[in-house]
């Protein structure tokens, strides 16, 4: 295995930097992930040989360029088992939770109508929604979760009957917990009810096929999979894309314009108005590219092995309380550090070359609710996270300068 990791890592750039003179330690790879050669050579290739808009010119490498965007998408239908017909490239996740509000949202919902969500969603998934209620009067439901960390099954279908839709991440950003979606899915659909699943946490560490989760929806971004920042994916059952009104208006998402009529192309075009991220989808095309070309399975289950040496490290330090241990996790680790603030611990660890993240991870309302029920003055917690170009030498780097850092702060 180090083997591998030891050729993943020559195909990044920065992990061969220097922090302060230390060894890179990147354990931050829930917020962004580092990105390969691959990704990097994609985009200056382009822009050196044969750079243009996609859907519009005529001439040699603008037809180039718009045949190498759509074989993005197809990579990207390949990797998560959809056609590329029911790609959308997006400016991210948020992006696609923001599509999904305004054009499910206004189109399928109306006041009083109840969405399920759960505590443990990120921003990204939350307040798109809050926004729609402040609109238009939807009623917003979060299921619980257990005191592992596990969402509440219970809570969970006892309120699903009453609802119209569920949008629940099958990953979460801060306690890891992976939610069991298939099954959630299926129970949705016997009621009719449509699904929107975040994969923003979980497309990077394990194998997405939507068919077999069966949700009408699934969303991630590039970046936390290697690719460039800008892009994301809104998958969409092709069944319900037709039904879609479009978000965003302007060029390309058209069919024929008059002064004073639009009518609209089909999906995904009509979901991807004006210019788009062209470079960033390639981007996302190579880095998917890149991926098939990896163990990906034995990597998965190494980062989990990494995930499991840490937290048992982690538990006997007195000073530190892991948000949650759920049944089932991605590889990432968030605590509360008594008697300190994460961010003064990340920017020692910092000093030692080891990146992490501090704060609330952009889910405050699941910090608050843990802080609460832990009784931590704090609502903000440290992470660890691991990509496939982690290994044990990072756990070991971390936990050094963590040692450092409860000695300088004198916990
Ligand atoms: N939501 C991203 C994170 O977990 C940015 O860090």
């Amino acid at each position: 295995m180090q083997a591998i990791i030891d050729n993943i890592r020559q195909q990044f750039p920065i992990l061969q930097e220097k922090i302060r003179g230390k060894r890179l330690c990147y354990l931050d790879s829930a917020a962004s992930a580092q990105k390969p050669l691959a990704v990097m050579q994609s985009q200056s290739y382009l822009m050196e040989h044969c750079y243009s808009n996609v859907h519009r010119g005529a001439y040699l490498f603008a037809e180039a360029i718009t045949s190498e965007y759509e074989k993005a998408r197809g990579l990207v239908a390949g990797f998560i088992g959809a056609t590329a017909d029911e790609i959308i490239f997006t400016g991210g996740a948020t992006f696609g939770f923001n599509l999904l509000a305004h054009s499910f949202g206004r189109h399928f919902l109306k006041r009083g109508d109840k969405i399920l969500l759960s505590v443990m969603e990120h921003h990204a998934n939350m307040v798109p929604w809050q926004m729609l209620r402040d609109e238009i009067g939807v009623e917003l439901i979060y299921a619980k979760i257990d005191d592992d960390g596990n969402l509440d099954m219970e809570d969970f279908y006892r309120h699903l009957p009453s609802v119209k839709l569920v949008s629940i991440t099958q990953c979460s950003n801060v306690i890891a917990t992976i939610n069991p979606v298939k099954e959630i899915c299926a129970a949705a659909r016997a009621l009719n009810i449509p699904t929107i699943v975040d994969g923003a946490q979980s497309i990077c560490h394990q194998k997405i096929d939507v068919q077999d989760i069966g949700c009408d929806f699934f969303i991630f971004s590039g970046h936390k999979l290697y690719a460039p920042t800008g892009i994301g994916v809104l998958y969409g059952r092709a069944a319900w894309l037709e039904k879609l009104p479009p978000f965003l208006g302007g060029g390309d998402m058209i069919e024929s314009v008059a002064f004073d009529k639009t009518t609209f192309a089909k999906p995904p075009t009509r979901f991807e108005a004006g210019t788009p991220p062209i470079l960033e989808a390639i981007g996302l095309g190579a880095a998917i590219e890149w991926l098939n070309t990896l163990p990906l399975p034995e990597l998965y289950h190494h980062e989990k092995k990494l995930l499991t040496m840490t937290r048992d490290r982690l538990a006997k330090y007195k000073m530190v309380d892991v948000l949650a241990t759920p049944k089932e996790s991605g590889p990432l680790v968030a605590f509360f550090i008594k008697g300190a603030h994460p961010h003064d611990v990340a920017t020692l660890l910092d000093q030692s070359g080891v990146a992490i993240r501090a704060g609330h991870h952009c889910a405050m309302p699941l910090h608050s609710l843990l802080a609460a029920k832990k009784n931590t003055a704090v609502a903000a917690s440290a992470r660890v996270s691991f990509g496939l170009y982690s290994g044990e030498d990072d756990v070991e780097q971390f936990f050094a300068s963590f040692d450092k850092a409860i000695k300088v702060l004198k916990l």
